[in-house]
């Protein structure tokens, strides 16, 4: 409907990540700090998150607006009560001219190996799974639960066996806390995988409040990039999608290939086509935006005496994306390295990846 939606610095939206859950069963020290997220912690109670009938509404009018792809995500997206009931509801969803969307989700994986089967007969496609080491004492250092490695990886068994595919695995590396990884997690998923699973590196990131960032704890992925290739010689790969996070890598034998996502060190906000909306129905236009945009209260109504029609929430998501400037990382590389203006800045579990 109308002319092609885009924001104020010309990018179209294109993919949406719907947070379903804040909850969490790990305890990562960069995402959900213990000393932060402890028995105190308030979560959100039942009725302030959207229903699945709210979230596949809005799915349905963001789609009408250009989004092609959707990721569920939490906290921890599996923990939400019957979410392959969600993915049936999205999966039949269409795009304008007929195609089916790339629905996806990511997962700490703790609960695939349950999972799996039941989420590829819901209809998701693939799946996105984040662990940050092979090696169980620093796995279960970093969940900070105590969680063992073996599961998450029997978990990935489960998702190939149910035939998802690709299996995306991200990995957030931390100098000195789990740099020491990078090797055997490459090493791991080239043998025993193959082209089945692509594992990405991701910088550790300034998100949030709670996690007490420094850039020295960064580890810019040229340096990985040329840890890797001295061991396993890799050769660029052009990007698969517009606006993609992730620059590509194959190995020269042939074995699959990797990727690595570097927002602190090359920030890729130029096509950034992302929207991001929290479990109660705020809509984030940047990851690191200090405020959301509530479109609970439009699909809740009344407003203004009457409830919102699917046109009234059209035009509000429009409006909004057309305004939309954020280019935080950008911003941030051009800045001193230190985080700006935390105190402000959503929580990743929060807000989803
Ligand atoms: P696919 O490659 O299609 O699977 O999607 P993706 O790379 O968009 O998804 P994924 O959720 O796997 O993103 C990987 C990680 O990249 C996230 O967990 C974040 O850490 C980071 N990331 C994703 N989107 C953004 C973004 O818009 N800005 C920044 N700074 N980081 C992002
Ligand atoms: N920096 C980089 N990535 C992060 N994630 C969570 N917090 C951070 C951070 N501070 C990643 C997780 C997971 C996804 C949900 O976001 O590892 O892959
Ligand atoms: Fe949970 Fe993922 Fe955050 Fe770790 S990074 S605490 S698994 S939401
Ligand atoms: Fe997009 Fe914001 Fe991330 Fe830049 S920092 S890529 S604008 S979400």
């Amino acid at each position: 409907a109308g002319s092609p939606l885009v924001d104020a610095l010309g990018r179209p939206l294109r993919d949406l990540r719907i947070s379903v859950t804040d909850r969490c069963n790990f305890r990562c020290s960069y995402c959900m700090p213990k000393e932060v997220f402890d028995k105190n912690h308030q979560f959100l109670p039942h009725a302030q998150l959207l229903s699945f009938e709210e979230i596949t509404r809005l799915a349905r009018i963001f789609v009408e607006r250009g989004v092609r792809k959707i990721r569920l995500t939490g906290g921890e997206p599996l923990l939400r009560k019957n979410i392959e009931r969600l993915i049936e509801m999205l999966a039949v969803l269409r795009t304008p001219d007929g195609q089916a969307l790339d629905l996806t989700l990511t997962t700490n994986g703790s609960l695939l190996a349950r999972k799996a089967r039941s989420l590829r007969d819901a209809g998701l496609q693939r799946v996105t799974v984040s662990l940050d080491a092979m090696d169980d004492a620093i796995f279960r250092r970093m969940n900070d639960v105590d969680f063992p490695v073996a599961d998450v990886l029997e978990g990935i068994a489960a998702a190939e066996a149910a035939g998802m595919a690709p299996i995306k695995v991200n990995m957030v590396v931390k100098r000195g806390t789990n740099d020491h990884e990078v090797l055997p997690m490459a090493r791991h998923f080239r043998e025993n995988h193959g082209a089945r699973v692509v594992l990405r590196f991701i910088e550790y990131m300034d998100v949030g409040a709670t996690n007490g960032w420094r850039m020295d704890e960064v580890l810019p992925s040229a340096q990985l990039q040329a840890r890797i290739h001295a061991e396993y010689p890799l050769h660029a790969l052009e990007h698969a999608n517009v606006g993609e996070t992730a620059e590509r890598w194959g190995y020269q034998d042939g074995r699959g290939e990797i990727g690595f996502i570097s927002s602190v060190t090359q920030a890729f906000c130029g096509d950034c086509n992302r929207a991001r909306l929290s479990t109660e129905g705020q809509l984030y236009l940047c990851l690191f935006a200090g405020q959301g945009h509530d479109l609970r209260t439009l699909l809740r109504g009344p407003v203004d005496g009457r409830s919102a029609t699917d046109a009234d929430i059209s035009a509000a998501v429009d409006a909004l994306w057309r305004a939309r400037r954020d280019r935080y990382s950008q911003l941030r590389s051009e800045l001193p390295a230190s985080p700006a203006g935390s105190a402000r800045r959503v929580e990743m579990s929060y807000i989803g990846g």
